[in-house]
Formats: structure tokens, C-alpha cells, sequence
């Protein structure tokens, strides 16, 4: 009886699963079976996409028939003329005699050294690119020469965005039921069928598989279905990703394929010491007897794993024989790209490692990992230092040591922070000036930048929440800067920065009365340009406010150069005069004449006022002991202070923090 699944609405498989089958093509053991797919469209004409091997003819034949439902089948697709896909052709068109074939050049000619009767008169040609239509379904075709024999072709639909891709992503496996790839746990349960599928069947053929990878990257797929094991609809990328591992010969994992052929179980001791010292290590180790397991799953391995250990007694005055085996299987499927250790054992003339050598170094890209390490009969007494040596220079490759790591600072732990860097910022100055309830506030800021193109333009100021202006613009909501230019004088800088608002007007004076729109004063004099602000939010920096603000209104006043943080420190801030030094003297205290020295005459007269030395009164200065403290960068304030000042110190009189300020005596 038929056994079919819809793949979609008009697409039905027919295919069939083989349990009984020993040996896929002879060679590969196949214990959880084989499928054979086989898939059938039911457009206006219906189109049958390859047979099935004929171990499996009757449930197929039974599935076509009642899948077609009476019609007649119009098109058979011929993919790959492999007899597991094609044996059962010939039986197919005694059965349905209308059949026209749509297959490719070399198809035809492998169907007629098949098959005795010709096919000539009901073959459709296709080439790469050629397009075919079923009636609502549109097909192209991309040749996939050697995915797995020259034949091979997929076939693309346009309308469904279906891929027939025969051979490639298929797995070995019976399907069990589950006919697509969400129906079963693929990467747990399949994935190392659907390697071991790959490997052996077109592993061979890398470049072949990524030169139709290629062509497959430029159509949107929305479904797969291969010739063999599920049919992907969902997470497809993900196999498709170990299609590109497999086929560039990249390892999937770094870890160890050890492979060793052992005829009295020493040369097996020894890969049985090497392995344990490589898990020791933290080395993942998949171990093999070539004597027992198929060749099929350790090339599986070996296409996996990123260094290969091969270990082999010497028979023959050649290499033991399962191994060699191997090691051809191995070559003859391209496997390449690396890293290789060779044990060899030999009770009196060993040659295996050399053997094994040479069947290696033709492939590709194999790095050997040192010389061979040699037993004789069985590992000697302190031989396994040997092994360790080995398993030490594939952990190291395998796992290797991480970079001493950078000490971590946890954030929110503040380090070493030179004040002087703070200096090196190119600060401009500007006179801050708000007004609230009809009164009007300053002060000088060094804080005020621009940080937003766009309209409104947008400028942030910092002030020191000891300044009475701050608070004045937190109530106001709006500010005027003006910037300083380098002619201003020491005076302004009294004026706006060392004293408070709250004791003083600081406007009380000045001869300008200038206001800008929004009412509030700004300085005409010694001043560039004027901006108008609105504060639009704040930001709490514990001593200091951070205002930002859209500006509303801006002019320029005048060329000349802005005053800098620094322009100010240099040139318009006074320089301290050294305190006169005092000497000892004798000062007259009839006229104030003043004699210089230590010892006066006896007989000394004033050339003033001509009296006496008993009219002298002897002055020695007293040796004032100089105060340690810390003077204020900004204003020149000092404070005495013999240890650190506090934390939250501000200057009484700029009101800027200690940051701002630098050992000093006087
Ligand atoms: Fe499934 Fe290449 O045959």
C-alpha cells in the first residue's frame, strides 16, 4: 500500500525508507537505514523529480500511482543517474508510457549505457539557466557536477522557492516517519549521520560543493528537498553552515581523532595513555580501533576534529593493515588542513611510522606535530613522558593559555586623577547673568559649550551650586552667556567671580545697561558675543549643576579674540609680589630715619635730624614662620591648612572647589 507525505498542497513524497539495506553502495554500513526520495508535483502537468532504488519499487510504484490519482504522469526529472535514484526509471516508463524526461546532456547519455532501450525520442535537454514550465510552476536548472558523479543537477522551483538539490544535504537514516527536518531533533539526532552521509559520499568534492553553494546563495529557498533523509522548511542556515565547514575542509571542532590499529593491544596502551593525558589536558579525544569501526565513522571524525592521531603497528614491513586502509579512505576523500601525530610500534624493524608518512604528506595541508614517536613491542619505562610531551603540544594548540588578563577595575572606583589635567582642556570664560523677581545675578563660568546642531542649537554651563547665580537660573529657566574676550580686565573677573551675589549687586555700578530679548542683563563690554537661553533640563554633579539649554536668541559683538581658562591664568591674573624682605635696622625716633644693619656706632649721629644712637630704637624682624596652606588657582585666595583640604571645600571667595587649588606657603 501507498506510504506518501505532503510537502506542500501540490508537491507529495513518494519515496521510500530501506532498513534492510547492509552497505549503502556497498561500503558504507547503514544501521538506522537509508531513505529514498522521491517527490511528485501535481500542477497541470505532473511532474515525478527521480525514481528510487530498487529495493524499494513497490510502495514507490503503489505511492506514484495514488498520489497521481488516475492522471497521467507528464514529466519525469531526472537529477542524478546514480541506481539508487534511477534503477527503477526503466520500470517506471513501462508503467506510465507517455513520460517525457527532462534531464541534461550527460543524464542522457549514462541513461542509455543503463538502460538497453533508447530514450532518445522523449528526452526534453536541459542546460544551466533553461527554464521549464508545468504550468503554474516555473523551473531553472544548476548544474552540480561531482555533488556527487558529473551528472548531477538541481532543480530550482521559482513559484514554490523549492530546491531539489539531490545528493547534497542529504543524511543516512531512515526517515521513520518524519519527513522534514522539524520533525525530528536533526542536530542531536542526525547530525552525525548527515556527516558521515557528506564525508564519505561527496567529501571528496569540496570545491565542487561550494561552487554550487555558491550558485544556490543567489535564490530565496524556502524548502529542500534532497534524495536522501529530511526535507528542511525551517533552520535551514544551520546546516547549510556545516556544508560550508565540510566542504572548505574546515575542522568543526578543535579536539582529537585518535585512530590506532593494535594487534596484541601495546600500540592501543599507548593510545590509551595518550588519550587520558589529553583529557587531563582539557582535550576532547574521539577514539577509534581501525580494526573494529567501519572506516566510515573514523573519515566522519576526521572531517570533525582539528588534529588526527595515528598510531599503527608494523606488519609486513609495512604498516598494519586497517590503517593502511584508512589512511587510503582518508586521501582518496580530499580530507585536508591538519594537524597529524604518527606512534609507530615495531618489535625489531619498525616502518610504520614512516608508512603512514607517506600515505599522509600527499594531502593537503598537513602539519606534522613532531617526529614519530617510536615503541618497540610496547611503551618503555619512562616512554610515556613522550606521550605527555605530545598530548602538552596539542593541548597548547588546543587550549591555549589565555592572555594574562588586564586587571579589572570594578566601575565606580576612581583612580589616581591628575588635577593638572583638567587644565589642559582649552576652556573658554564667560560671564553667566540671569534675572528673578526683578534683580539681577552674574558670575563668571569657564563651562559653556555647544552640544547639539540642530534647531534649536543646543549649549550645556555647569555652575557651582555654592554660587547664588546658580540657584537664580534654576528659578529663572533662562540665561544669557556672554563671552569674554582676552582684553578684559582683572576687575570683571572681581566683579563676576569673587563675590556673592547674595551680599552684594554685582550691577550696582556699571555704567551698561544692556538687556537682551528675553530681559536679562548681559556685558557689552570686553565681550564677543551674546547667546539667549532656556534651560531645558538638569543634571544633579553633586557640587555642580549641569544646565542644558536651547538657545533662543544670539549675536556677535565684537572681533576680538575670546579669553581663555588658560589666556587668563597667563595674563590677566595678577602675579603675586614677593612680601619685601625684612632686615635688622635702627629705626629714629625723632625722624624715622631708618640705619640698616645689625650694629650701630657708638658714635653714630642722624644725618637728618643729628641726634644720637640713644635716639635709635634697634628693630629686629621677627622670623615669621611660614604657614603651609592652599592657594586658590582661580582667585588667589589662601588657606591655611597644614593637611589635605576637605573634600567639599569651596573657595569663600570664587566658590570653585579644591580641584582648583595648589599647595602654597606664605
Ligand atoms: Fe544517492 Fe549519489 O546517490
Amino acid at each position: 500500500m501507498q506510504c506518501t507525505r505532503k510537502v506542500h498542497e501540490d508537491l507529495i513524497w513518494v519515496g521510500a525508507d530501506d532498513r534492510r539495506l547492509a552497505c549503502f553502495e556497498g561500503v558504507y554500513g547503514v544501521p538506522d537505514g537509508v531513505s529514498y526520495n522521491s517527490y511528485l508535483l501535481l500542477d497541470e502537468k505532473t511532474v515525478l523529480f527521480d525514481t528510487v532504488d530498487k529495493a524499494v519499487y513497490e510502495v514507490f510504484f503503489e505511492s506514484v500511482a495514488y498520489a497521481l490519482g488516475g492522471r497521467k504522469l507528464d514529466y519525469l526529472v531526472i537529477s542524478h543517474m546514480e541506481p539508487d535514484h534511477a534503477a527503477t526509471i526503466e520500470s517506471l516508463i513501462l508503467r506510465y508510457p507517455e513520460v517525457r524526461i527532462v534531464c541534461n546532456a550527460k543524464v542522457k547519455t549514462m541513461l542509455a549505457q543503463f538502460f538497453l532501450t533508447d530514450y532518445s525520442d522523449r528526452i526534453d535537454l536541459v542546460k544551466e539557466g533553461d527554464v521549464f514550465s508545468s504550468g503554474t510552476h516555473e523551473f531553472s536548472f544548476i548544474m552540480a557536477p561531482m555533488v556527487h558523479w558529473p551528472e548531477v543537477m538541481m532543480t530550482y522551483d521559482r513559484t514554490s522557492k523549492t530546491l531539489f538539490t539531490a545528493d547534497a544535504f542529504g543524511t543516512f537514516g531512515a526517515l521513520n516517519g518524519r519527513l522534514f527536518n522539524d520533525e525530528t531533533d536533526f542536530f542531536v539526532e542526525n547530525l552525525g549521520e548527515a556527516r558521515r552521509y557528506y564525508t564519505n559520499i561527496v567529501g571528496k568534492y569540496g570545491p565542487q560543493v561550494q561552487a554550487v553553494l555558491k550558485k544556490a546563495a543567489a535564490l530565496e529557498i524556502s524548502t529542500v528537498c534532497p534524495l536522501h533523509g529530511f526535507v528542511w522548511r525551517s533552520h535551514f542556515g544551520d546546516f547549510l553552515e556545516k556544508y560550508l565547514q565540510w566542504s572548505s575542509y574546515t575542522p568543526e571542532e578543535q579536539s582529537v581523532m585518535l585512530a590506532y590499529a593494535s594487534v596484541y593491544g601495546h600500540t592501543e596502551n599507548a593510545a590509551n595513555i595518550l588519550a587520558a593525558k589529553l583529557v587531563e589536558r582539557g582535550v576532547r579525544v574521539r577514539m577509534y580501533d581501525t580494526s573494529v569501526t567501519p572506516a566510515s565513522y573514523i573519515v566522519s571524525d576526521a572531517f570533525r576534529c582539528s588534529h588526527l592521531v595515528f598510531a599503527a603497528t608494523t606488519y609486513n614491513a609495512g604498516v598494519f593493515v586497517t590503517m593502511e586502509n584508512l589512511l587510503h579512505d582518508l586521501a582518496s576523500h580530499n580530507l585536508q588542513k591538519r594537524k597529524v601525530a604518527v606512534i609507530e610500534n615495531g618489535s625489531w624493524a619498525p616502518t610504520s611510522g614512516k608508512v603512514m608518512r607517506e600515505l599522509i604528506a600527499p594531502m593537503k595541508n598537513i602539519e606534522f606535530l613532531g617526529d614519530n614517536i617510536t615503541l618497540k613491542s610496547a611503551l618503555a619505562k619512562g616512554q610515556d613522558a613522550e606521550l605527555a610531551a605530545l598530548a602538552d603540544v596539542i593541548a597548547a594548540e588546543i587550549n591555549p593559555k589565555p592572555e594574562a588578563a588586564e586587571p579589572e577595575v570594578p566601575s565606580g572606583v576612581v583612580l589616581d586623577v591628575d588635577n593638572g589635567v583638567f587644565h589642559k582642556f582649552s576652556y573658554g570664560v564667560e560671564v553667566l547673568t540671569t534675572r528673578v523677581d526683578g534683580k539681577d545675578y552674574g558670575c563668571i563660568i569657564n563651562t559653556a559649550g555647544q552640544v547639539a546642531a540642530g534647531d534649536p542649537k543646543k549649549i550645556t554651563i555647569s555652575c557651582i551650586k555654592k554660587n547664588n547665580t546658580c540657584d537664580m537660573v534654576a528659578k529663572a529657566g533662562k540665561f544669557n552667556i556672554s563671552i569674554v574676550t582676552e582684553d578684559a580686565p582683572y576687575a570683571l573677573f572681581q566683579r563676576f567671580g569673587f563675590q556673592s551675589g547674595r551680599d552684594v549687586d554685582k550691577f550696582a555700578d556699571v555704567a551698561w545697561t544692556e538687556r537682551m530679548a528675553n530681559g536679562i542683563r548681559y556685558i557689552p563690554e570686553y565681550t564677543n558675543a551674546v547667546l539667549s537661553c532656556e534651560v531645558i533640563g538638569t543634571e544633579d554633579l553633586d557640587t555642580q549643576v549641569l544646565y542644558i539649554a536651547n538657545v533662543v536668541e544670539a549675536k556677535v559683538l565684537s572681533k576680538a579674540p575670546s579669553c581663555t581658562y588658560a589666556y587668563y591664568h597667563a595674563h590677566i591674573k595678577p602675579k603675586k609680589n614677593p612680601a619685601p624682605e625684612q632686615k635688622e635696622c635702627w629705626v629714629c625716633r625723632v625722624c624715622g630715619y631708618v640705619y640698616e644693619g645689625a650694629e650701630m656706632p657708638d658714635d653714630f649721629v642722624c644725618p637728618l635730624c643729628k641726634h644720637g644712637k640713644e635716639e635709635f630704637e634697634h628693630v629686629v624682624p621677627v622670623v615669621k614662620q611660614k604657614q603651609k596652606g592652599y592657594v586658590c588657582t582661580i582667585c588667589g585666595h589662601f588657606e591655611p591648612c597644614d593637611g589635605e583640604l576637605p573634600a567639599d571645600y569651596t573657595c569663600p571667595l570664587c566658590k570653585h572647589g579644591r580641584e582648583d587649588f595648589e599647595p602654597a606657603e606664605q
